[in-house]
């Protein structure tokens, strides 16, 4: 069967036409069509092959048969929304329970990242009854306008910075203002959030919520220091506000160790609230916030309902449980862990043949290379990476992209059940391409 309704270049053309140019494609200049996709392989409309480095939504890999399954046999039997009592919702809120700290034990579904992050901020203000939010730099938690006024990352290039938004610095090791040499970074940083809450009071302010995700991506893929939540979260609530963990990019596993990327900060961690979204339904638009009885009773205590008309429908939550299932099934968190480990083991061994890996940094299946053109001056070396990107796509169907605020960042975030075979293989093109631009330049 033809998989293809229109050829490429009609497509392209039409899309040029008839979408918002703002909503852009990977590859602009030559996008790859992508007609079907299983595990981390996507097939373009000539069926080659491309390996995917970075779809963190189809966590359990594309296409899994068993989510397929689950959600064309609840589909078959029904699909309502959430004010019909129904089985599916109660048991996926349970499971999610279970892996959670035992006081985040009250669930909103909602249908994505965004919508997740909008309610996490009512909650927090409701709770609260403060406005004020501190968030780190370059941070991004959604598209809503409410999440653009808490997201550096693209508040800096729209209307600025709202007066109940507060910034602090990136707790990153390897180029922020406290790094490895320091003896204590994650207490450092977090007293940069404590001299902020002090100036917001200063100012007559209160603090709801401090908003970061537990291993900031857009930000450039960085590892939060030891010590650094417990600290902040103290630092939080004795000014009566709430830790919120962005959770959408880095939860369900990925981190391999854990369930969750803030329990890398120890088990005397926990946050108030906790957002998640994109592996959740594995491409299926599911996304929920986790928090306390007592949050949760401040917002019900308003009055009013929360209502959303696709948030924890059967379909959806039937999805969310196969995800999981898989997850224990494949042992997909002891593949992230295993294979994480040996593509940052060569990647760091790579890194001593070229000066232009500054930082080797990763847990799980969650890895960032960052690129320099001087170890010394870290100077981001922004036009390798991007050429790195391009080169991967040409010449060995290998879709990686770049994150940071310099987007020096090539990251690797695949579907959980990314192999040792496909590490191998990305590292030793990654290492082609280094050893060609390093003659180039010498040339
Ligand atoms: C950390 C983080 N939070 C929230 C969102 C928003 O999620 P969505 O695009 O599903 O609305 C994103 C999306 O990229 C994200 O990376």
């Amino acid at each position: 069967m033809a998989l293809e309704k229109l050829r490429k270049e009609e497509t392209f053309a039409m899309r040029k036409r008839l979408i918002g140019q703002s909503c852009r494609l990977f590859y602009s200049d030559d996008p790859v069509k992508i007609m079907k996709a299983r595990g981390q392989y996507l097939f373009d409309e000539n069926g080659k092959r491309y390996l995917d480095c970075i779809s963190n939504v189809h966590h359990v890999g594309h296409c899994h048969p068993s989510i397929t399954k689950a959600a064309a046999e609840q589909m078959d039997l029904l699909n309502t929304n959430a004010r019909f009592l129904h089985d599916n919702i109660v048991m996926y809120a349970d499971r999610l329970a279970a892996t959670l700290p035992e006081k985040l034990c009250v669930f909103y579904f909602v249908n994505s990242g965004s919508e997740a992050n909008d309610l996490a901020l009512r909650l927090a203000q409701q709770y609260t009854q403060h406005q004020d939010v501190i968030v780190l730099d370059h941070a991004y938690h959604g598209h809503l306008m409410s999440l653009i006024d808490i997201s550096p990352y693209k508040f800096r290039k729209l209307a600025g910075q709202k007066e109940w938004v507060h910034v602090a610095p990136i707790p990153d090791t390897y180029r922020g203002i406290y790094r490895e040499d320091h003896p204590n970074p994650g207490q450092a940083y977090a007293d940069t959030v404590k001299d902020l809450i002090e100036e917001v009071h200063r100012k007559g302010r209160k603090i709801s919520a401090f908003f970061a995700e537990s291993l900031p991506s857009v930000g450039g893929q960085i590892i939060l220091p030891e010590g650094y939540s417990s600290k902040v979260a103290e630092y939080v609530r004795s000014a009566g506000g709430v830790f919120v963990a962005d959770e959408v990019q880095t939860g369900f596993g990925r981190v391999g160790s854990h369930f969750w990327a803030f329990q890398l900060q120890g088990e005397d961690f926990c946050p108030d609230i906790v957002t998640m979204g994109k592996p959740m339904g594995n491409g299926h638009p599911l996304a929920c916030v986790a928090t306390t009885v007592e949050i949760a009773g401040a917002f019900t205590a308003n009055g009013v309902e929360y209502f959303n008309t696709f948030g924890g429908n059967p379909v959806s939550c039937a999805i969310g449980l196969a995800v999981l299932d898989v997850i224990e099934k494949e042992d997909l968190r002891g593949n992230a862990t295993r294979v994480g480990a040996h593509l940052k083991d060569l990647l760091t061994k790579l890194q001593t043949q070229h000066q232009i890996i500054g930082d080797v940094r990763g847990v799980g299946l969650f890895v960032g290379l960052e690129l320099v053109s001087d170890r010394d001056q870290k100077t981001p070396a922004t036009e390798t990476a991007a050429r790195v990107v391009k080169r991967l796509k040409e010449e060995d169907q290998i879709c990686v992209s770049t994150d940071g605020p310099w987007e020096n960042v090539v990251k690797f975030k695949p579907p959980m059940c990314f192999s040792m075979e496909d590490a191998e293989l990305a590292v030793q093109c990654i290492d082609r391409i280094l050893t060609d631009e390093k003659e180039a330049s010498d040339i």
